[in-house]
């Protein structure tokens, strides 16, 4: 499904190349589970940028699905972005002063889905995550791991192939970090291809395959050595 090859990121501070991510290769497979951990500041986030086609890297190739994703116009890109993937992020990103259910909608604001299709689409995702109750909160009303399980909920309403998850726990309590994984879970065991980034070996865990970023390169340990 993804194929990183030599993909390095670097920006430019007061005139001198900073280096973020140096050669990265990394494949995956449709219906994977893959974590990404690495202490603060290793570049997590900014493979993930990449990966979402947020951001370009400086260097490198990145193929989904066979498309060189660096060659896709604007609109392709939106559309890409839209369809095929799903973002979760520590920091939720839902608009605080809108319903539930108004927010899960978002993504779907650019489809041609008439308003049945929506609404089957908005129940069937807050399903998903247990929240069908708060369809009518808004979000200033919930707490922080009901806040994420509606960004799950908004992530999946256009039944990505991919979801990219980056620090999902960050802001949560141990219950709802408890919760919040079940849901990834049970989403991989429907076939959803999950990357997700952590610093947090608890959160790691979930992921059938995990991967050590350092320095902006993979991170192979000794053995003995975590
Ligand atoms: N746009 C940028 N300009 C300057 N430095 C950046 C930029 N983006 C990331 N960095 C630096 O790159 C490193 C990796 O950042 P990041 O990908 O956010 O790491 P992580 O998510 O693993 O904490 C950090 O040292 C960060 O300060
Ligand atoms: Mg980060």
């Amino acid at each position: 499904m993804i194929e990183l090859s030599n993909i390095s990121k670097e920006v430019l501070e007061a005139g001198t190349r900073i280096p973020i991510l140096n050669r990265i290769n990394l494949s995956i497979h449709r219906g994977e589970f893959v974590s990404i951990m690495g202490p603060s500041g290793s570049g997590k986030s900014s493979l993930m940028n990449i990966l979402g086609s947020l951001d370009v890297p400086t260097s490198g190739d990145y193929l989904f699905e066979g498309t060189n994703i660096q060659r896709l116009g604007g609109k392709q890109l939106a559309d890409f972005r839209n369809q095929r993937l799903g973002f979760v992020f520590q920091s939720f990103m839902l608009i605080p002063r809108l319903s539930v259910k108004d927010n899960v909608e978002v993504p779907l604001l650019y489809s041609t889905y008439n308003k049945k299709e929506r609404k089957r689409r908005i129940k069937e995702a807050l399903e998903q995550v247990g929240m069908i109750h708060k369809a009518k909160e808004p979000i200033i009303n919930l707490s922080g791991g009901q806040k994420q399980k509606i960004a799950i909920a908004r992530a999946i309403i256009n039944d990505p192939d991919l979801l990219l998850i980056d620090e999902p726990s960050g802001n949560l309590d141990a219950a709802s970090k408890e919760e919040v994984l079940e849901i990834f879970l049970s989403l991989n065991d429907r076939g959803k291809t999950i990357v997700l980034v952590t610093h947090d070996q608890e959160v790691a865990r979930i992921g059938k395959r995990i991967l050590i970023l350092k320095n902006g390169e993979w991170f192979k340990p000794e053995k003995g050595e975590q």
